[in-house]
């Protein structure tokens, strides 16, 4: 699915396109399942108009877009020796929204058997977010997780649940079962009742609540994180709220972060573990052709996602 100007989902079309080669330390994966999540919509359509400085000023560097992948290696580049072809892989790729793609060795893991392709092309990106956002959260801590039913809040319940700590997740009516169901031990409808309580971490994954409003809801102590708006405009997106935070956090005793989530090996190693152990459980809330990735994309704009939506080519 390609493009060659910012476009919404509508302007993507369904076409050929010339199958990378791997370079230097690259793998060639036949796509099974490429996650789609917010981030595929801002570098379709290139807004906030400050990601253009990333995704291309004029026009898109990029036809295809999509970076989450799961798929079987076809052929890998000079030095590659962790991977050969046939391997099973999940993670991040270039434009995985496509029969094949390439993506670096070093972000491209054996996908545990246990998981379906379906399931592993829905990790990278979002999981990792998570468990950048959740760094420090110890056992017994109580964390509240707003926008906890979406993608990255799916990943976010579970993994500070499996670290020990007691999640309160925040969501519409429609998905209070669907988090309760990850582990959060607490909800609060934010639709139908204000939020309440006192944490020892917020996750701020949605919405564009005031920074004074966040942090009335921690211990003295407590740790505010920061993930990401869609509703902080079409400029800059919440970077404002984010620079304060940082501008903020060495004059309060409570820690407030910001963080730019990066798709470390690492990461993505302990992701791996977790799965494995059936501690993490990606959940798939639809899965559409390849060919519906604008219906993807929208399903997702709408707020109607319960988790993650993955795309699957239909060879
Ligand atoms: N900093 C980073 O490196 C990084 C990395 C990945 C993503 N992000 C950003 O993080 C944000 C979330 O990503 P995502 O993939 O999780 O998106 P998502 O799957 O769309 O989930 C967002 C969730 O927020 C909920 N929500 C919307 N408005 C809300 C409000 N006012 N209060 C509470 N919850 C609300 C939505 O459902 P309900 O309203 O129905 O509950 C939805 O479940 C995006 O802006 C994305 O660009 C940042």
């Amino acid at each position: 699915m390609a493009r060659d100007d910012y476009c919404g989902p509508d302007g993507l079309e369904s076409r050929e396109v010339d199958t990378p080669s791997p370079g230097a330390g690259e793998v060639l994966v036949r796509v099974r399942a490429a996650g789609v999540d917010q981030g595929a919509w801002h570098a379709l359509t290139g807004l906030p108009y400050l990601g253009r400085l990333y995704f291309g000023v004029r026009r898109p560097r990029a036809k295809v877009v999509g970076m989450d992948v799961a798929g079987v290696v076809e052929s890998v580049g000079a030095g590659v020796t962790t991977l050969r072809p046939g391997d099973e892989v999940f993670g991040i790729c270039d434009a995985a929204f496509a029969e094949h793609a390439v993506g670096k060795a070093k972000t491209l893991l054996h996908k545990p058997a246990n998981v379906t392709f379906e399931q592993a092309a829905a990790v990278a990106v979002s999981a990792c977010t998570a468990l950048t956002a959740l760094r420090g959260v110890i056992a017994g801590q109580r964390v509240l997780v707003i926008g906890a039913g979406g993608g990255v809040g799916s990943f976010a319940v579970q993994l500070a649940t499996a670290f020990g700590a007691a999640v309160t997740g925040v969501c519409s009516t429609s998905k209070v079962e669907f988090v309760r169901s990850l582990g959060a031990v607490a909800t609060i409808d934010y639709t139908k009742e204000p939020l309440t309580g006192e944490y020892d971490m917020v996750l701020d994954i949605a919405g564009h609540r005031p920074i004074p409003a966040l942090r009335a809801l921690l211990t003295p102590r407590g740790t505010l994180v920061a993930i990401g708006t869609e509703d902080g405009g079409r400029w800059a997106a919440g970077v404002d709220r984010n620079l304060a935070m940082k501008t903020r956090n060495p004059f309060t005793r409570q820690t407030l972060r910001a963080p730019l989530s990066i798709v470390r090996p690492a990461e993505l190693e302990e992701l791996s573990a977790l799965l494995a152990d059936g501690k993490l459980t990606p959940a798939v809330d639809r899965t559409f052709a390849l060919g519906d990735l604008p219906a993807a994309i929208t399903y997702l704009r709408d707020g109607r996602v319960k988790g993650k939506v993955v795309v699957i080519p239909q060879t």
